[in-house]
């Protein structure tokens, strides 16, 4: 039982890239901008399967407004159909006339929050904006604006506090960099 739970040798532990402290601190000046920005909204808070969860949840306990959540997932391809992005898991409320505020984990190339967006505004939402965690902008292939930014990270691949390499490292309470990833660069 022990050994199944353990990380094999081939998960290397991360080097800390930005810690738990410092998301923490981060994410209540977000919550702070948010909530004063959305305290006359009809606000959604929508998050984006699984990169979000943790991010989402610390963020909206610190936000004091009575805001609806939903989440969506998505799915993207890779090789000719790269860019085109599959909506996995659709909200569950209406969007029409929602003050919504999309929240992500990170914008990498930005295909997967251009589709979103696009998507909430044909729903009729009454205005979209976005919380991204982690804006890696070097990277960036089609414009997001980002409204409420964590932090500005190099091209890296990034791991924990929601954000996956082959479906571990989700749980760290850190972003962390895979030291393998620091050597290809
Ligand atoms: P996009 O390229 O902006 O569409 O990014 C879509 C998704 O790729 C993000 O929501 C993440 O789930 C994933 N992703 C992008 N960069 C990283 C990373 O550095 N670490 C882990 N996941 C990433
Ligand atoms: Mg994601």
């Amino acid at each position: 039982m022990q050994s199944e739970a353990r990380v094999p040798d081939t998960y290397p532990q991360p080097r800390v890239l930005i810690s738990r402290d410092a998301l923490q601190s981060r994410v209540t000046d977000l919550a702070q901008e948010i909530e004063r920005d959305y305290r006359d909204a009809d606000p959604i808070a929508i998050g984006v399967l699984k990169g979000s969860v943790f991010f989402m949840v610390d963020l909206m306990q610190q936000v004091d407004l009575p805001l609806a959540v939903d989440f969506f997932q998505t799915s993207s391809y890779s090789g000719t159909h790269r860019g085109e992005v599959r909506v996995v898991k659709d909200v569950d409320l209406p969007i029409r006339g929602k003050d919504v505020l999309l929240v992500e984990d990170i914008v990498d190339t930005g295909y997967t929050l251009r589709t979103i967006l696009d998507l909430l505004r044909f729903r009729g939402a009454a205005s979209v904006r976005l919380c991204a965690l982690l804006d890696k902008s070097a990277a960036r292939e089609v414009d997001v604006p980002i409204d409420y930014c964590g932090f500005e990270i190099e091209n890296l691949f990034v791991v924990g506090y929601g954000l996956d390499y082959e479906e571990r490292y989700r749980n760290l309470p850190y972003i962390g960099v895979l030291e393998s990833e620091d050597e290809e660069e």
